[in-house]
């Protein structure tokens, strides 16, 4: 139910109250309001990748004394941090406070002896613990596992439903479906451990994530993208060498970099099918636009694509970190469009004439370029800002842009989540897609310089179009959906609903399937959709003069 509050105050006043409440509460999302420095991209994946080297996972059993357990593993070294959570299982994250903890334990552990199969030996930081004895732990409290999973859609209705403005409703949702602290870790850690495989044949390698694991956008359940790392292998120390001789390895070659690719993924791929515990489902899908291994991590229940040499998406990770933590209503619009797309399908987990996630954070981003004043400055702003430790080129592309996000002013815009939603499906709705492309470098849309339905400039290879697989119906479908989304948004603020009508409102009757399942039966079919007040919107969207899908005969 919507609180009667909300019915008796102004439009606006409730939404704006909500986020100075929320600013003045000391909210932990980042945004232009919240003065602490912020981490650069880069710090956080370093001090990231040195936790979970010092971390571990185990699979323990059901009936566990919390207490027994962290002193069981104090032997080794002092615990910094843990937690558990169920998969197919009950499992434990230990992060030790020294690196050389885990050396200890794993001198102390054994390779299992398997019966009639037999165990290929690694020593990975994937441990297994057995009781010797279950009764005597059964009497003490046992740990309480955290979530891994977003909430069910009942629940996140409920939670919509009881809001009270639709900016809460906007940062309820980014609050439910933003990664954990403890999910990050056990993504990073994730990385960590592929990394100990493929360092069984490059010593020197990195496994970094990157996509929307690591640039603020990911939500509860999204995959795990990572890439392979061998830049630095060997890179590092050749120019100290000194004298008239310099010194370079045998190496064998192969006729272009996809093929080296190709090669070093497939080996990965083995490695990870054969010996590394709990990677299932491995596949090569190597012939690719870009080669990777698609696997799941049984125990975190990822689902991973490990790619090699993405320098330049782990620089729009960065990009995309950097607009997410410069003004906090930027997180609450991408997730809650991402969201609204997933409930419309116009996003699907398999690959094909969809929109992407990615895709549709820029869209957001450029949204917010557009607005007066500004919420984002543009890419070419950012590289202008630039000094000369932030210079990064990669394979010819200039991909500059300061890395010290504090040096970044705040944006003097005010507008509510309400309005950027609202202004968000408008803006969209009427976008002259056919001949406009969307361009986050220069924050103003540009002429498509080829025939694509969508066209994405890639912020970074600017010769290309993220969005090119788009079809042109997939397209349709998002600007009618955009613009029905727009229109009962607009109807609600004249016809709010009475506080005793169970309906779902805001964001939530934005989020409902059967808004667009009712819209697209009625328009084919002319059927009377299933809601009556969905119903009477739809009517008096149709009827209404200002309603602007009326003058180009798009319904
Ligand atoms: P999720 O849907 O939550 O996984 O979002 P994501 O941002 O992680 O997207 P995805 O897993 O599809 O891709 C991972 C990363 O690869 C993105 O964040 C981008 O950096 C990059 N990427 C994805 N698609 C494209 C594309 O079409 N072009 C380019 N240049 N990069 C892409
Ligand atoms: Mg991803």
């Amino acid at each position: 139910l919507r609180p009667i509050h909300r019915l008796l105050s102004r439009p606006g006043t409730v939404a704006a109250d909500a986020r100075r409440e929320q600013q003045s509460a000391g909210s932990t999302e980042t945004g232009s309001e919240d003065r602490t420095p912020k981490k650069r991209f880069s710090e956080v994946q370093k001090e990231r990748r040195e936790q979970a080297q010092r971390t571990i996972l185990i699979l323990c059993p059901n009936k566990i004394s919390e207490k027994k357990f962290l002193k069981y593993l104090s032997q080794h070294g002092p615990i910094n941090n843990h937690f558990f959570f169920e998969s197919f299982g009950l499992y434990a994250v230990v992060e030790f406070c020294q690196k050389e903890s885990v050396a200890s334990l794993q001198n102390l552990t054994r390779t299992p002896s398997m019966g009639t199969e037999a165990a290929i030996p690694f020593r990975s930081r994937f441990f297994n613990l057995k009781l010797k004895n279950s009764s005597d732990q059964t009497s003490e409290q046992s740990c309480i596992p955290c979530n891994q999973s977003p909430p069910s859609s009942k629940k996140l209705f409920e939670l919509l439903c009881d809001a009270e403005s639709i900016d809460d409703q906007l940062n309820t949702l980014l609050k439910e479906f933003q990664l954990t602290e403890e999910n990050t870790k056990l993504r990073y850690l994730t990385c960590s451990l592929i990394e100990d495989i493929a360092a069984a044949y490059f010593p020197d390698c990195a496994v970094r994530p990157f996509g929307s694991s690591v640039n603020s956008f990911g939500k509860l359940g999204c995959d795990l993208d990572m890439f392979l790392d061998l830049d630095e292998i060997g890179n590092f120390n050749a120019h100290k060498t000194s004298g008239n001789f310099l010194m370079e390895f045998q190496v064998k070659n192969v006729p272009s970099e996809r093929i080296a690719t190709q090669k070093i993924l497939s080996v990965i791929g083995e490695c990870l099918d054969n010996f590394g515990p709990g990677c299932v489902g491995v596949q090569k899908i190597l012939n690719a636009r870009c080669p990777l291994v698609r696997f799941s991590h049984q125990a975190s229940g990822f689902q991973c694509d490990l790619t090699t040499n993405n320098r330049i998406a782990l620089k729009s990770s960065e990009l995309l970190y950097i607009y997410g933590a410069l003004d906090s209503r930027v997180r609450a619009m991408v997730f809650s469009i991402r969201c609204w797309a997933r409930a419309h399908s116009l996003t699907s987990s398999i690959p094909g004439a969809w929109i992407t996630n990615f895709s549709l954070t820029m869209m957001v981003i450029f949204f917010l370029q557009r607005r007066s004043p500004p919420i984002l400055p543009t890419l070419d702003y950012l590289k202008t800002l630039a000094d000369a430790e932030d210079k990064c080129i990669i394979e010819g592309h200039n991909c500059t842009f300061i890395c010290d996000l504090n040096r970044i002013k705040p944006s003097k815009n005010t507008e509510t989540l309400e309005i950027l939603l609202k202004e968000f499906f408008e803006f969209f709705g009427n976008f002259a897609f056919n001949k406009n492309s969307i361009n986050i470098r220069q924050g103003r849309e540009q002429n498509k310089p080829e025939p694509s339905p969508l066209h994405i400039q890639n912020p970074f290879e600017t010769s290309l179009n993220i969005s090119k697989n788009v079809s042109q119906s997939q397209l349709q479908k998002f600007v009618d959906l955009a613009r029905e989304s727009a229109w009962i948004l607009h109807q609600e603020d004249k016809d709010h609903p009475s506080p005793s009508s169970n309906q779902p409102w805001g964001l939530a009757a934005l989020l409902l399937p059967s808004v667009a399942k009712s819209m697209s039966r009625d328009k084919k079919k002319r059927k009377k959709p299933a809601s009556e007040r969905i119903k009477n919107l739809l009517e008096s969207i149709k009827s209404s003069p200002e309603n602007p899908t009326n003058t180009n005969g798009k319904r």
